[in-house]
């Protein structure tokens, strides 16, 4: 049996503890806002918060995550409330809406301690969004800046021209604990 916090709630999986996070967190809890892309490590859509930082779901085992803290989209924020989520839909950002988790997650990871990030960080994630909704993610990511400026403890320099890709987070506040002891 694995144990960890899934969006606050304690959670146990009876499964093989070499199961992909992705796949607990989807076929076991339901939490199906973390998108399955590449299972390679090369799109980001998978993209999670352990610990405080932002991970691949795809790479992590079960085992991996014993005793985390995981966030995923669904445990965000209430009612889409994070500056990313109020963000993405003020620009209109998605698309198809397939990247859109796996953005919001990592950025929402790196802007906790960076509020304003540098078109190098944002470059350097490894998020990748198909459908050419980069100019709409990167006015999303300025919007939430200036949303969460007042909560910054240290603003660093504005996003200006950065060359990235980035989109929505679904919100379906899932629970599911897939343990019957
Ligand atoms: S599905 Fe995990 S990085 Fe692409
Ligand atoms: S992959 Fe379709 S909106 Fe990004």
């Amino acid at each position: 049996m694995t144990r960890m916090t899934v969006n606050g709630e304690a959670i146990r999986y009876r499964l093989d503890p070499d199961t992909p996070l992705l796949f607990a967190l989807r076929d076991a809890s339901n939490l199906t806002g973390t998108k399955h892309g590449c299972f390679s490590g090369d799109c980001g859509t998978c993209t999670i918060i352990v610990d405080g930082r932002a991970r691949l779901s795809c790479e992590i085992s079960i085992a991996d995550a014993e005793g985390s803290e995981i966030v995923t989209i669904e445990g965000l924020s209430a009612g889409r409330a994070h500056p990313l989520q109020q963000a993405w839909a003020a620009e209109q950002v998605s698309q198809c809406g397939r990247c859109d988790p796996g953005f919001i997650m990592a950025l929402a990871a790196l802007m906790r301690s960076t509020p304003s990030p540098t078109p190098e960080q944002l470059s350097a994630l490894p998020n990748l969004c198909r459908c050419g909704a980069t100019p709409r993610i990167l006015k999303a990511v300025g919007r939430a800046s200036r949303l969460a400026a007042p909560l910054a403890p240290t603003p660093s320099k504005p996003v200006e021209n950065p060359s990235s890709r980035f989109s929505n987070g679904s919100s379906t506040m899932s629970q599911i604990v897939p343990d019957d002891s």
